[in-house]
This record gives C-alpha cells, structure tokens and sequence, in this order.
C-alpha cells in the first residue's frame, strides 16, 4: 500500500445518512494514484453516495474525504480537483462534439488555439476525429459516452469519477466499451473511480475492487483476489457462480474439516475466523474447479474431496461443457468443464464422481 502522501483519495472513516438511512457506513478506502478502482455491489449498496461525497455533490455526516492528502472539508465539486461521467451522458444537445468537449476549457478562458488542439488530442484519445462538427443526436450510445469521457478528461482532472457510464448501453458495445475505456484510463493515467453494479465489469476493468453490501466495504482486493479469496459468503455469492453445499464444522484448524449432511467428510483451505466447531457452515467451491470422473477413477488422497452423483443436466456452451450433478441427500452441483478432456463428455443419468481439491474449497458461515 501507498504511504498517506501518495493516496489518491482517501476515505476515513466516512458515513452518511439520510435520516434513518444509513447510505454509508463507516467506510475507509485508499486509493492509489493512476489506480483503475471499482465500487462494486447491488443496488442501494451505497456506491452512488460514497461516489458523490468524493465529488463533493454530498457532504459525509461523519468522517473525512481526502484527495491528493488535502481534506476537502465543505469544498463544492467544481473546486475539487475531480470531474464525474454519469450514466445519462447528459451532453449539451445544441452543441457540436468539439464545442462539447471544449465546454470546460472555454469556461476557464484558456486560449483559442490550445483549445484547439487538446480538443483534436481528445478526439484521436476517444477515437471520435471527423465527428467534430455532428451533434449529439447524430450519434450512437457508445459515441455519446466516449464524448462524455473526453469532455470530462479535457480538464486533466486527478481524479474521474465514473457512476455506471456504461449502463444504459447494449451488452455487446457495454463490452467493447470496457476495454476501450480501460486503454484509454492506462493511456492517460489518471485514476479512475467507476460504480457498477455488474462484477464481471468490475473484474474486466479494474485493478481493485471494492465491494460493498448496505453501506458498507466488505473486502478490497484485486479482481483475483476477490474472486479466488473471498471472505465473506455475500463476496463469494456476489463475485462469479459459486457452489454452496451445506456442512458441518468438524475441525477449524488447517485443514478445515466439514461433513455435509448425509455423512461425507470433505476438506477446504480456509474457513471464516468466526466459525466454530460443530456449527452449521456452508463450502463454497467454484464450479470450474470441480471435475468429473467415471466411478472407480479420479484424484484420491487427503487433498482431494469426492462425492458421487448422477448428472441431472448437460449443457453445451462452446467453450466448455456445464453439468449440474444430483449429489443423493444434499444439493445439485454445478461443475463446468472445458471441451475436449480426455475423459470425454458425460450423458445425462450417468454416474460420476464429482473431485474437487482442498485448495479450492472455503467455508462461510451461511447467511440464510
Ligand atoms: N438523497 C437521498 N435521500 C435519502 N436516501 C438516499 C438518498 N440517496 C441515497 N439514499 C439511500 O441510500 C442508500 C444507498 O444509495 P446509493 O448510494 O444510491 O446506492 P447504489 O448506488 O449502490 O445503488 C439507498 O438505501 C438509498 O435509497
Ligand atoms: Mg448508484
């Protein structure tokens, strides 16, 4: 982690309410200079808030906001050092693309010529050179967005805020916009903070991810780490698709032991700090981290968990092939395997055993 004089922002412990609403709560956050950092979580989450108080639209009611390592106290957005992009792009429908992305510049009587030419840097940056003269309505939801970034880069803020930019557009041009907007944030190194709601955006863009559930930041991590080390069973439900068989704690120590209902011991790398032995827990293991196998063959030993199944369900996606296993007395399970393994492809009502290692199993406690 960065020292205090090199944060970007900085959140200390920061909350806001809204009358009896808690929108935020007691939320801390560092975030690195150039750093491609997501607010991630569902809806009422709290993104929005925390990303307003950073822009300065809201004030916290408790706690302090810091940009740069200088307190902004009661300082109005437009004397921050910051620009937003909002979802309703929110374009001056009058105006040209040039006099749109020039606004901010014209506004601060920087001259003619320079204006000029960081609007022709802008277009080339947002790949949008020979629109200059169209206007708003004369272009596609993508266009308008990548309009509404550079009119707000033109101003070489430190710090863009960005609150669902991509949300109002269609899933096919939201992914090509994901990466475009990702080379553009390594291109011109200005950290970005970027709300969303959707993981995979999160895990496709960003450096770090925070993610939040009712007010508060549950974990921070990198896209990995989020994904592989999941602390909390909202995090692992949340991030990605995710087994869970319900368990008994047998031991807590390394190596976790568990035994699910009808009887099985099964072994994890990890379990929450809070679990006790003999408490009710669920395992949590990714569905691309369990394998078949034909009864009688597959992986054995202390580092492996088996149970057996029927498969209930195939379903080719290209790529790989996803099956949903009926484990007797327990749960269905998702396993996803790529095509073309050596063990062939299974038929529904087959029998299977179902082989995950320890490595890739964790144990929550169940929030049900
Ligand atoms: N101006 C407001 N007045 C009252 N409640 C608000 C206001 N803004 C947000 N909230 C509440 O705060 C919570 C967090 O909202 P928000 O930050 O918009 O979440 P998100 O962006 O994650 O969807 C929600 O319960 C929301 O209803
Ligand atoms: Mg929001």
């Amino acid at each position: 982690m960065p020292d205090a004089s090199s944060a970007a922002v900085e959140l200390r412990d920061v909350v806001k309410r809204f009358g009896d609403v808690v929108a935020v709560d007691h939320v801390s956050l560092r975030i690195a200079p150039g750093e491609f950092f997501a607010l991630l979580g569902p809806s009422g989450s709290g993104k929005t808030t925390t990303l307003r108080m950073i822009g300065g639209f809201e004030l916290p009611t408790e706690g302090e906001v810091l940009i740069e390592g200088e307190p902004q106290g009661y300082k109005p957005p437009y004397q921050r050092p910051v620009n937003t992009v909002f979802q309703n792009y929110a374009l001056f429908p009058h105006m040209t693309v040039a006099q749109n992305i020039a606004f901010g510049l014209e506004m601060r009587g920087v001259p003619k010529e320079e204006i000029r030419r960081r609007v022709s840097e802008m277009l080339d940056l947002v790949r949008l050179s020979g629109y200059e003269r169209r206007r708003p309505h004369q272009l596609s939801g993508g266009e308008q967005q990548r309009v509404a970034l550079a009119r707000a880069l033109i101003n070489r803020p430190k710090v863009l805020l960005l609150d669902e930019p991509l949300g109002a557009l269609d899933l096919k041009l939201r992914k090509a916009m994901q990466l475009e907007l990702k080379a553009i944030q390594e291109q011109v190194g200005i950290t970005f903070i970027y709300v969303t709601h959707d993981q995979e955006e999160a895990i496709t863009m960003a450096n770090r991810i925070a993610v939040m559930n009712k007010g508060k930041v549950l974990q921070v991590g990198t896209p990995q780490e989020v994904y592989e080390q999941p602390q909390t069973f909202f995090v692992a439900d949340f991030i990605g698709d995710t087994n869970f068989l319900p368990v008994q704690v047998m031991q807590v120590t390394a190596p976790v032991e568990v035994m699910t209902e009808s009887g099985t011991r099964l072994t994890a790398s990890w379990a929450e700090p809070t679990l006790r032995t003999g408490v009710k827990a669920v395992m949590a293991v990714r569905p691309e981290r369990m394998h078949l196998y034909r009864p009688g063959s597959g992986p054995e030993g202390p580092e492996w968990n088996r149970v057996e199944g029927i498969i209930r369900q195939v379903i080719y996606k290209g790529l790989d092939i996803r099956y949903e296993v009926f484990v007797a007395g327990e749960c269905s399970l998702h396993v996803r395997m790529p095509v073309g393994r050596s063990e062939g492809t299974f038929q529904r009502g087959e029998h299977v055993i179902v082989a995950w290692p320890r490595a890739a199993a964790r144990v929550f406690r169940s929030e049900s």
